[in-house]
């Protein structure tokens, strides 16, 4: 079955979705996007999503393409005439195509809507959370408002290449006061010795997560203890458990950080009760 792609109003074979070359998104990574999960031909956390879009888009002055609801509906469709059953649905909306200008250009410049799906191999993904991830450290270096979930990800994109030639599967940020910000494209969590859960508090110098945010309702239903505040990559190589999240991966554990092993070298207990228990607290529709 040829894959379908939404683009400007058109839902197109993808061999023929198209961008044009002066879309700002092309040309200065002017836009957002947002990636959500799809299980069972359902998107997983939509509405935290849609919301979270409509904040990067108006911290950033891209007005809304249409509604969150029509916005919500175009993902559905495109998920259903991709006919997916499990993976992920990418969202992206940029500040349009006009000629090549810093400056914003002209509110009558309609913002440029793509959606896409991609499927994930489930028995894959079940594999890698069972023997967990390693990860490297690199500097993050990223702009001061990764809080918006923009489409210019050049450090992101280092940062896994990094990773991957270093023989690991994702890299942790590390600020310059050795706190861990977050992965790639996770947000990161560790589990200290007294069974405490760590995530960095969500100011401008992570992604707030909404992985990440659902994880705290599962925490508190399964009666654990979280604190959300700036750890250092020192508390991270002493702890019991690491993992990440993010809509893709949802909760994966992380047995290595740099050369060091966390915990016994296996996904730890918290991070596999709280894999199994994410989607009792998520939203699917
Ligand atoms: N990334 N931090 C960063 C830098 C991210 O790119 C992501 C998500 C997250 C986790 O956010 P969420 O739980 O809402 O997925 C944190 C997506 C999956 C991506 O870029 O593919």
């Amino acid at each position: 079955m040829s894959r379908i792609a939404y683009v400007n109003g058109r839902y197109l074979p993808f061999a023929q979705a198209k961008v044009h070359v002066e879309d700002r998104g092309y040309q200065f990574g002017d836009g957002v996007y947002e990636v959500c999960e799809v299980m069972g031909g359902r998107l997983i956390d939509e509405r935290r999503h849609l919301e979270r879009l409509k904040r990067s888009l108006g911290e950033l002055s891209i007005r809304m393409p249409m509604s969150t609801h029509a916005l919500g509906i175009v993902m559905h469709e495109v998920v259903a005439r991709n006919r997916l059953d499990y993976g992920i649905v990418y969202l992206q909306i940029t500040r349009g195509v006009a000629r090549r200008d810093h400056a914003f250009p002209s509110r009558n410049v309609p913002p440029s809507v793509v959606v896409t799906t991609r499927t994930l191999n489930k028995t894959r993904n079940e594999a890698l959370a069972e023997q967990g991830i390693a990860v490297v450290t690199v500097t993050d270096n990223r702009w001061g408002r990764v809080d918006i979930k923009t489409i210019g990800l050049l450090p992101n994109v280092l940062a896994r290449q990094t990773a991957l030639e270093h023989g690991a599967r994702d890299a942790w940020f590390v600020d310059s006061h050795g706190i861990v910000t977050e992965a790639s494209s996770a947000n990161v969590w560790i589990v200290t010795s007294d069974r405490t859960l760590i995530t960095r508090h969500a100011d401008n110098a992570i992604l707030r997560g909404i992985t990440r945010t659902v994880l705290f309702d599962a925490i508190k239903a399964e009666g654990l203890t979280v604190e959300e505040r700036a750890f250092t990559l020192e508390e991270a190589y002493r702890a019991l458990e690491a993992f990440i999240t993010s809509a893709s991966q949802i909760v994966l554990p992380v047995v290595r950080v740099d050369d060091r092993i966390i915990g016994d070298g296996k996904p730890g207990p918290v991070a596999i009760a709280l894999r199994r228990a994410y989607h009792s607290y998520a939203e699917a529709g």
